[in-house]
């Protein structure tokens, strides 16, 4: 088997400040997508990966990687992104991971635990963790609806790995007018299952200011290979 990741870096998205799309925010003096490429090789599985950057960052980009990465121009949404990755992705290819580059600091164990899911004969797998927080519902005017029992929700977290034939299938038969923030959702939606393992409290979403601050911790103290519960 030849397993590939998919690495969408091509969001606009400034929320987070410094003037840059958030890909390019530096974690420890280097940009998040690099550190989510490392994360990947790092894995024993993955052969290649492919970074989905936006166009007028693609010689940035590819001058940064080098022979570590095949480097493509994103599209309009994340969907459009990945759908750009898959369709570079090289023919012998059979197992595909996607991963977040807002995940700098996934442990190689979570990547291993993904893709040995898919070896064993899942359609996909995505990593999770349990849900520390109680969950409720509100209405608009921010009143407590009801209180949701945890124990059967997972946080989900990436790389989501998948059998190439699948996540092409889930991708070209995908709801416009529907877009999901995953990819595991367009495989669902085919009523295909998909199989869970542990995450890891490191593979940290980089989405406010706190979780840089956090990740620079983290990275400091080495605590990044933490074994997942
Ligand atoms: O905005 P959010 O954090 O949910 O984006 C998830 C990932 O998808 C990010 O790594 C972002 O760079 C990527 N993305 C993309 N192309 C877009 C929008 C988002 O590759 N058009």
């Amino acid at each position: 088997m030849t397993v590939a990741a998919i690495i969408p870096a091509a969001g606009r998205g400034l929320r987070l400040g410094g003037g840059l799309p958030k890909a390019f925010r530096p974690l420890g003096g280097v940009p998040l997508f690099v550190h989510a490429v490392r994360a990947l090789r790092a894995s024993q599985y993955v052969e290649s990966v492919i970074v989905v950057t936006l166009p007028d960052r693609l010689a940035e980009v590819g001058s940064l990687l080098g022979p570590a990465a095949t480097v493509v121009c994103g599209g309009e949404s994340r969907h459009a992104s990945v759908a750009a990755g898959l369709a570079v992705l090289p023919p012998p290819v059979d197992v595909v991971l996607i991963h977040d580059a807002a995940r700098p600091l996934v442990p190689p164990g979570v990547v291993d635990a993904v893709v040995e899911a898919v070896l064993a004969g899942a359609s996909a797998a995505v990593p999770v963790l349990p849900v520390v927080d109680t969950l409720k519902t509100v209405d608009g005017a921010g009143r407590v609806v009801r209180t949701i029992p945890r124990d059967t929700i997972r946080a989900v977290q990436t790389p989501q790995g998948f059998r190439r034939s699948v996540l092409v299938r889930a991708h070209a038969e995908a709801d416009p007018a529907a877009p999901a923030t995953d990819d595991a959702a367009l495989v669902e939606a085919l009523g295909i299952p998909v199989m869970t393992v542990p995450g890891s409290p490191t593979a940290i979403k980089i989405t406010y200011s706190v979780d840089l601050l956090l990740a620079e911790a983290l990275l400091h103290a080495d605590l990044a290979a933490e074994p997942a519960e």
